[in-house]
């Protein structure tokens, strides 16, 4: 099996690095690798099963899940013991849990042998908070999407606005604010910027500008690569 490429985009919640993720992914063809909905799965899980405070059962439960991912049609659709959980990992109760159960060194480890695992399969397009640090730190190319709060704000309004969840924008703001919090202060795989990283702050641009960016970003960085 040759080796595969890999391109790892981080950044804090709102970036709109899911959308510039997916949209680089089909414009080279690679697998598009959303690592957010591994941990927003395993959140759902643990709200349903009423473990969200119990750690020990939150890891049991983790070690024993099977997590599949199906990348159709624009959306990742994803499975829990054969069952589709994908509307329920994007509900407000999972977003105010998951920073929480992300913390979990043991959830994460499991979490990072899986997503490893598909790095070794397929060219991916790889995003989420550790993915260039920790899951893939030799990744080919490597990006880190960033806007102001308030930008990232309007835009996750405008996503629950979409899915017709009813919230005020400064209560997106404010648990814009928490989840950040938690996710740059947390010990194990904190949210920072790989120093190896490309930077894109995106405030002023559209989706279509930002693939123009990374588009030609990876073009350079592989036909270097290649010399
Ligand atoms: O990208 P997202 O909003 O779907 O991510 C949901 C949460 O999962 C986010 O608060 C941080 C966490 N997460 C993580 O800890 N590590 C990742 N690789 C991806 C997401």
């Amino acid at each position: 099996m040759s080796k595969k490429i890999v391109i790892a985009i981080d950044g804090p919640a709102g970036s709109g690095k899911s959308t510039a993720a997916k949209n680089l992914a089909r414009k080279l063809g690679f697998t598009y690798l959303d690592t957010g909905a591994m941990y927003r799965a395993i959140t759902f899980l643990a709200i349903q099963n009423g473990i969200v405070e119990n750690v020990e059962a939150v890891i049991e439960m983790t070690k024993n899940v099977s997590l599949k991912l199906k990348y159709e049609n624009g959306v990742t659709r994803v499975f829990a013991n054969d069952h589709e959980v994908t509307e329920q990992i994007r509900s407000t109760e999972v977003n105010s849990k998951v920073s929480e159960i992300s913390t979990i060194p043991e959830v994460r480890k499991e979490m990072v042998k899986i997503q490893k695992r598909m790095g070794q399969e397929e060219n991916l397009v790889a995003e989420g908070r550790d993915v260039t640090t920790v899951v893939f730190p030799d990744a080919d190319v490597k990006f880190f999407i960033t806007a102001t709060i308030d930008k990232r704000a309007h835009r996750r309004l405008v996503d629950f606005q979409n899915i017709n969840v009813d919230i005020s924008y400064d209560d997106v703001k404010a648990n814009l604010e928490k989840r950040d919090k938690i996710d740059s202060g947390r010990e194990m795989s904190p949210l920072r910027k790989s120093e190896d990283a490309i930077e894109l702050d995106n405030t002023g641009l559209t989706p279509e500008q930002d693939l123009e960016y990374l588009y030609k970003k990876v073009k350079e960085v592989l036909a270097i690569k290649k010399q």
